[in-house]
């Protein structure tokens, strides 16, 4: 099919046309069947149509499609919210709002922390995403493509380098930027908050350092700024926990929900303590689809299917089995480009590096394109587009994940 009458600033990874999906397989509008271990770029960790999800939508599409939620509350958000403050794992009283999409609930949370706090100095983190709204874009720790030609972007945002075990950033020395940035920068006193994806996605599944996550926690107390944390991609049951950060120790102030959490239908979240939501004026917050009812719905059967049993048996499922082929790709030696496994739980990525120990991002675009042909979907991500990351769904059927992994060792193995 043509493409003529799309944006072509648009970027296409996979240039097919898809016609449908079961869980963990997609198929082509020429039939073609492909093994997805993208997963619509996290959003579908209980997989393509799941049952559940889809006669949630069914049912929900006879009884009301819409209401705008600020003209007159409806059940499925008023269910969902109270089902959300009980699954987010914090200590406090959870309030929040819904939002249609990832960025815009990013760009809520920062109108949030403005009215709480009367500071507007956000603190984001190299290699972070967190959205294509203009707001988001400046919190993005990334330049191409995302900053270029858009001119002065809303601030003001400083960016800190994000430690982990993945990166070879060490918590001492995130520190030493932040001690810095504070004595050469800004005044600490002028920050309103920090925000901060606990695995980063886009920037290569890297997962933050705890020490530094603990450390983070006790400088925000003490110098009374809010942590966001933005669990868009790492949460609902992707590092086989309900959330990311609760590896880390810590609670945010507020935590950003988006992708898998309608199971493939438009929503977002932002979701925190409860007084910290209530400090803009009535009307300041909402939007006339946030928190339509089909997506609620999405949502509710989402829930319904993420209890935590499963998500631990998912997650070290698909952890095992990743983790024990990659090892056995090293091992073998099947590609020469084989660099480090990054990550937790089943948020894994592959790094594809030179001899020199140099980003191999020409080799990853040829990977994606040699697995596409034999059958399986793959995404890049990382700063230099050289990691790949590996979002299959949870509920992927084993033989249906070996059978991926068969297809990329294959790949791996070819690359030149
Ligand atoms: C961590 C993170 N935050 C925010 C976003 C933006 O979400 P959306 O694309 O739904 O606006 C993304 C999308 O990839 C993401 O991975």
């Amino acid at each position: 099919m043509s493409h003529a009458t799309i944006s072509q600033s648009i970027s296409i990874v996979h240039p097919i046309s898809l016609s449908h999906g079961k869980n963990a397989e997609v198929w082509d509008t020429t039939g073609k069947r492909y093994i997805d271990f993208v997963g619509g770029i996290g959003v579908l960790n209980l997989g393509h149509c799941h049952p559940g999800v889809v006669e949630a939508i069914r049912e929900q599409a006879t009884k009301l499609t819409h209401y705008a939620f600020n003209a007159a509350p409806h059940a499925p958000y008023l269910e969902l919210m109270e089902r959300l403050s009980a699954f987010v794992p914090v200590g406090y009283p959870v309030s929040g709002m819904l939002t249609n999409s990832g960025a815009e609930a990013a760009e809520n949370a920062l109108k949030i922390v403005r009215g709480a706090t009367g500071r507007t100095v956000v603190i984001a983190f190299d290699g972070a995403f967190h959205g294509r709204t203009l707001a988001t874009l400046n919190l993005n720790g990334k330049v191409a493509p995302y900053k270029q030609k858009v001119g002065v972007l809303p601030g003001p945002v400083y960016h800190l380098p994000y430690p982990s075990a993945d990166n070879g950033v060490t918590c001492a020395e995130a520190l030493k930027a932040m001690d810095r940035l504070f004595s050469v920068e800004i005044d600490v006193s002028d920050v309103a908050c920090f925000i901060i994806e606990p695995v980063q996605g886009e920037g290569g599944f890297l997962a933050l350092d705890i020490e530094f996550a603990q450390a983070l926690r006790r400088f925000c107390d003490a110098n009374h700024i809010l942590l966001i944390a933005d669990e868009i991609q790492s949460g609902f049951g992707r590092t086989g926990q309900r959330f990311a950060f609760s590896r880390l120790g810590i609670e945010p102030d507020l935590i950003l929900l988006g992708k898998s959490i309608a199971g493939g239908v438009p929503l977002g979240a932002v979701v925190g303590r409860k007084p910290l939501l209530d400090n803009l004026p009535k009307g300041g917050l909402g939007g006339t689809y946030s928190g339509n009812p089909i997506a609620c719905a999405g949502a509710l059967a989402t829930l319904d299917a993420m209890t935590d049993a499963h998500l631990k048996t998912w997650g070290s499922q698909q952890e095992e089995a990743i983790t024990r082929r990659y090892h056995a790709w090293r091992t073998q030696g099947v590609c020469a480009y084989l660099g480090r496994m990054t990550g937790v739980g089943a948020m894994r990525g592959i790094e594809l590096v030179n001899a020199d120990g140099t980003p191999a991002s020409k080799q990853l675009t040829q990977l994606l394109e040699l697995a596409r042909d034999a059958g399986l979907l793959l995404m890049p991500s990382g700063k230099s587009r050289h990691i790949i990351r590996l979002l299959a769904p949870l509920t992927i059927e084993p033989a249906v994940l070996e059978e991926g992994l068969d297809i990329l060792e294959a790949c791996l193995r070819q690359l030149a």
